[in-house]
């Protein structure tokens, strides 16, 4: 195959548009993608604070490659979760991409601030590592934005999480999750803007474009997937997507343009007043938001089998670490935006 905009020979092809490219109008043609998603949902504006929340994968190191190419003011946000050698190769791979880039980087290591591990924590509550995994990261990248004074947290799903994602809320019917499916979520009181630039973007093209900047990232997958519902929902849109490109797209853009307004107009109307949260004063429709209780829950068996002191009350506040010393974001701009073409 030829590139769709030189003719030399092609190094990726994009099924989904019937294209391919060489390697120089792949990664043009990549940014161009993450651009355009940003402003035809209005994700960011120019001069926002962005904190990206870097696991160390593929996903969203490529994701913080384009913003960082695009002009933003990026911070990386990882948090340590604990999972033995898998969750250090994936500092490793986080700090040598921020390192090398001079940018800089926020770690919250839950061990550290908060005593426990996911696979303890899971183990303390009895339930699934990736439920209260899911969880956690989400409470603490919001307030880790809120209190950092970010604009705006940056996540990299791709198009095979959101695809699979939807699928799986369909199949039950969960209305109050099909609602959030979108890439942008508003901002409200203590709760940071979410933005998910990569929405569109396979998990494939993503790879192509991690491999063709060389970009340092985790290669393995969190050992608690195997078996995970997500990715046998993956696995059947890819069967789709083989025998019809361009499912995975359509599913979830249609779902977006038509059915998800319907469903906000509906829920609106009987929309829940978020409280705050008795113990930490974040967001809940609770009188304990599910972080707390989750943590509270953990904290009492583990004093029960003298894994922590007894006397220690849960603190939610998570302590941050800065790499390097000191830096907190907002002056890492890089050089003006080189703008990709196309
Ligand atoms: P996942 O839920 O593991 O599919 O990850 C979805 C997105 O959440 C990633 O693309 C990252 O942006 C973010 N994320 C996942 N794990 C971490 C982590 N340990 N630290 C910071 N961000 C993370
Ligand atoms: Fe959270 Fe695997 S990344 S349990
Ligand atoms: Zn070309
Ligand atoms: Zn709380």
């Amino acid at each position: 195959m030829k590139c769709a905009v030189c003719g030399r020979k092609a190094a990726v092809e994009v099924r989904r548009q019937g294209r391919a490219f060489c390697p120089e109008h792949y990664l043009e043609w990549f940014e161009h993608q993450v651009a355009r998603a940003i402003r035809r949902h209005r994700m960011l504006e120019k001069d926002d604070r962005v904190l990206v929340a870097v696991s160390g994968g593929k996903d969203s190191i490529a994701l913080w490659e384009v913003l960082r190419r695009l002009g933003y003011d990026t911070t990386g946000l990882h948090i340590q979760l604990g999972i033995d050698d898998y969750s250090k190769r994936a500092l490793e791979a986080t700090r040598r991409f921020a390192e090398e880039r001079g940018l800089p980087l926020i770690v919250v290591d839950l061990k550290e601030a908060y005593r426990l591990s996911i696979p303890e924590l899971a183990e303390l509550t009895r339930r699934r590592a990736c439920s209260v995994c899911g969880l956690t990261k989400r409470y603490v990248m919001n307030r880790v934005a809120v209190e950092e004074g970010f604009d705006a947290v940056a996540t990299g799903h791709n198009l095979d999480d959101e695809a699979s994602v939807l699928l799986g809320n369909v199949l039950h019917w969960q209305t109050d999750a099909l609602v959030r499916q979108g890439p942008v979520l508003p901002a409200k009181e203590k709760l940071a803007k979410r933005v998910k630039p990569l929405y569109l973007l396979t998990e494939r093209e993503i790879l192509a474009y991690t491999l063709l900047r060389r970009l340092p990232y985790q290669h393995e997958e969190c050992p608690f997937a195997v078996g995970a519902k997500s990715l046998l929902y993956k696995e059947a849109l890819n069967k789709l997507e083989t025998a019809m490109p361009g499912t995975k797209q359509t599913f979830l853009e249609q779902y977006l343009k038509k059915i998800e307004p319907v469903l906000q107009k509906g829920l609106s109307a009987e929309e829940v007043a978020l409280k705050e949260c008795e113990r930490c004063g974040y967001p809940t429709t609770g009188e304990v938001c599910a972080f707390c209780k989750t943590w509270d829950h953990a904290y009492r068996w583990a004093k029960r089998k003298g894994q922590i002191p007894g006397e220690l009350r849960f603190e939610a506040e998570p302590r941050l670490t800065f790499i390097p010393e000191g830096k907190r974001g907002g002056d890492a701009r890089p050089a003006p935006a080189q703008e990709p073409a196309g």
